[in-house]
């Protein structure tokens, strides 16, 4: 019997709520299966916990963290501490401190699902992203000059490494190769003549060494006109950390909504825990009440499961999704149903079982 260790930051907001759900549903598949189990540990770290100790993680939180096979994460922020602060001093130091650099977003329009695109049939809507997630536009570089003043200057630099870029982009092209699909690059060389011509070039470099994969590349203003007007063009997709935050967001509109959006934060040579959260926030307009989608959550756990191996579990959670999207018995309100994310979460094991 194999036990994953996972430690578990459920967040704010809603993020203990489906938490919960995706934990159950970890738990309901090791049991059925029989050949592994998880032991899960619980930090009450987030914004509450900011504002009894002024930080947003116990000091030693990623010594802590270190131990753990993966992390479970619900969702940070509250309108209570500002974002910069919450995000910055937990996710982001996660990911960064871990190495995190993949971040794997499925795009995908399961049956069932609500889409507001006209005319698509659910094979035209099939991605995955590969976002950078350790640097970019998110190196936190930059300066606050002559603050309050008549003068007053802020820089924030992207940080685009060769190691960085190189890295991200031959992962994604190592998962083209493995599942026989196109890739396409998404970023912005006609105007961030430095960055975004450094990852152009790199990515015809990489491309070179993969002559079977057929290639893709767009500005990132027409990529997301065409995510809308035309999605089968786009199979799997490297970007860079905000293009790839920016257009998962609108990923997750045209393929069943927030409550559907998973991710994964991937440190590939399993140096570091990797972690799976769902990719939406912690939705303050709704925490607390029951509401919360917990299918996102759920399908970052099958991400979990294919991570540590166990691709059938993975596979027969993504179908259980499916099932549920389809029979539309037992839903959240944000799917058109009336079901608590508890009963959702209920409904799901139930299934499982069977
Ligand atoms: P959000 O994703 O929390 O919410 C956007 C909208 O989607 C809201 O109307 C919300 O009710 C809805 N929604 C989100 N998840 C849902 C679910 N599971 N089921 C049903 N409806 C759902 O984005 P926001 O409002 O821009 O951000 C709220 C806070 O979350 C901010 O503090 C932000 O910084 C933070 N945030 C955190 C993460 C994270 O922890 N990974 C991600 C995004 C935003
Ligand atoms: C996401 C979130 C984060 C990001 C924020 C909360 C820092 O929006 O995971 O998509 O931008 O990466
Ligand atoms: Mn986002």
């Amino acid at each position: 019997m194999i036990t994953h260790k996972i430690a578990v930051i459920a967040g704010d907001g809603i993020g203990p709520e489906v938490i919960a759900e995706g934990v159950k549903v970890l738990n309901k598949a090791a049991e059925l299966d029989g050949t592994f189990a998880f032991q899960f540990d619980y930090f009450p770290w987030g914004c509450n916990y900011y504002l009894q100790h002024g930080r947003m993680m116990a000091e030693d939180g990623l010594q802590t963290l270190e131990n753990y096979d993966a992390i479970f994460l619900g969702a940070v922020g509250d309108p209570k501490v500002p974002d910069h602060i919450s995000l910055w001093d937990l996710l982001l130091v996660i990911r960064k401190h871990f190495d995190q650099y993949i971040n794997l977003r499925p795009v995908k329009l399961l049956q069932g699902a609500p889409c507001p695109l006209k005319d698509v049939k659910r094979e035209d809507i099939d991605m995955t992203f590969v976002r950078e997630n350790s640097e970019g536009e998110y190196a936190g570089s930059g300066a606050w000059l002559y603050k309050d003043q008549p003068n007053e200057v802020v820089i924030q630099n992207g940080v685009f490494s060769r190691k960085g870029c190189e890295r991200v982009i031959r992962y994604a092209f190592e998962l083209a190769k493995k599942e026989h699909k196109t890739l396409t690059s998404i970023s912005k060389g006609n105007a961030l003549n430095y960055s975004m011509v450094f990852w152009d070039q790199i990515f015809k470099e990489v491309a070179a060494e993969y002559p079977e994969v057929e290639t893709h590349a767009y500005l990132v203003d027409a990529a997301s006109m065409f995510m809308v007007k035309d999605p089968k063009r786009f199979e799997i997709v490297v970007t860079s950390n905000l293009f790839g935050d920016i257009l998962t967001d609108l990923g997750a509109a045209i393929s069943g909504g927030m409550g559907l959006a998973a991710g994964a934060n991937l440190n590939p040579e399993r140096n570091h825990p990797s972690m799976f959260e769902p990719i939406h926030g912690s939705a303050p307009d709704i925490a607390g009440m029951g509401l919360a989608n917990p299918l996102a959550t759920i399908w970052s756990a099958a991400q979990m499961l294919e991570f540590f191996g166990h691709q059938e579990w993975s596979d027969k959670i993504i179908a259980t999704i499916e099932q549920m999207l389809v029979e539309k018995k037992c839903l959240t309100p944000d799917l058109g149903g009336t079901a608590k994310t508890g009963e959702v979460g209920d409904a799901f094991a139930a299934l499982l079982s069977r």
